[in-house]
């Protein structure tokens, strides 16, 4: 197997038994504007009429992007079964949701205007390929605007949660640790001008936003435990995560009971010299 293809493969497990897990996590936070990141990327694309998501996972953005009438929507995603629930979604009845690799696109030259990709961009190896397919399938002046995942704010309850897990990893065998996922110059704008300038993109727009989920430390938990490295963890070191997590954070939470808890995005569009 290649590296691509073993890295696929735990996407598509992991996505088999945790189908919509990106949705449920992030869809409820919200940037210093009050907009979701899914509607921040859908706002870069209103203009466009026919638009494909890669790696759409349950049809999150999809359904949204949906909300403005006369659009043709598509998604390309690798897991079946987030495939299953885009397509149960009665604003994506019209959709064309095909199971596939974003490296290896079905539709035809010229056939959209925009590109969109919601924490999907960085996970794919082969970036030169996907960059070479996205030019490929877009009109000449298409937009392609992605967000990528950014960290941690730091001061708050995500950077304690990572911590807590680098320290969990370590002491798992090797089996239960993920293979490195996808190409780290999707995470830059300096890398993805490399992969996508060579592809015919202009460079670069990059903007950085913190995404806002602070809750209760149950919604907290459960929105940073979804995380692809907790995937192969067996249970135990899950749970014992878990109670460190809450003692961690409980200096932290305030007399109402919220736990402060951000992570950065990346919104990065480029257009279609
Ligand atoms: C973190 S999830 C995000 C799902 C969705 N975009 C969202 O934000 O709710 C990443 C998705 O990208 C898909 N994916 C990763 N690499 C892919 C590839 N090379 N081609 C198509 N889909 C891919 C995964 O199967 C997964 O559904």
């Amino acid at each position: 197997m290649t590296t691509t293809a073993s890295q696929e493969a735990f996407l598509q497990a992991f996505h088999a038994e945790y189908p919509a897990v990106t949705a449920e996590a992030l869809g409820t936070g919200r940037a210093p504007d009050g907009r979701s990141s899914y509607e921040l990327l859908c706002d870069r694309v209103t203009g466009s009429t026919r638009v494909l998501d890669l790696g759409c996972g349950d049809g999150f953005l999809l359904e949204l992007l949906a909300r403005r009438a006369g659009r043709e929507l598509a998604g390309v995603d690798l897991s079946a079964d987030s495939l299953a629930l885009a397509r149960r979604r009665p604003a994506l009845a019209e959709a064309k949701l095909e199971e596939g690799r974003a490296q290896e696109l079905s539709f035809a030259d010229d056939s959209f205007d925009a590109c969109v990709s919601h924490m999907a961009l960085m996970l794919m190896g082969e970036i030169e390929h996907v960059a070479s397919e996205v030019a490929r399938v877009l009109s000449p002046g298409g937009v392609l605007a992605c967000v990528v995942g950014g960290g941690a704010v730091g001061g708050e309850a995500y950077e304690r949660f990572l911590a807590l897990l680098r320290a969990a990893i370590e002491e798992v065998p090797a089996a239960q640790r993920i293979p490195a996922l996808g190409d780290s110059r999707a995470r830059s704008r300096e890398g993805l001008d490399d992969v996508l300038g060579p592809a015919g993109f202009t460079a670069v727009d990059w903007e950085t936003v913190p995404i806002d989920l602070s809750g209760p430390v149950e919604q907290v938990w459960s929105a940073v435990s979804g995380l692809y490295d907790l995937g192969p963890l067996d249970r135990a070191t899950v749970e014992r995560l878990r109670r460190s997590f809450f003692a961690e954070v409980r200096d932290m939470t305030t007399p109402d009971g919220h736990v402060p808890c951000a992570f950065n995005i990346h919104l990065a569009t480029a257009r279609l010299r």
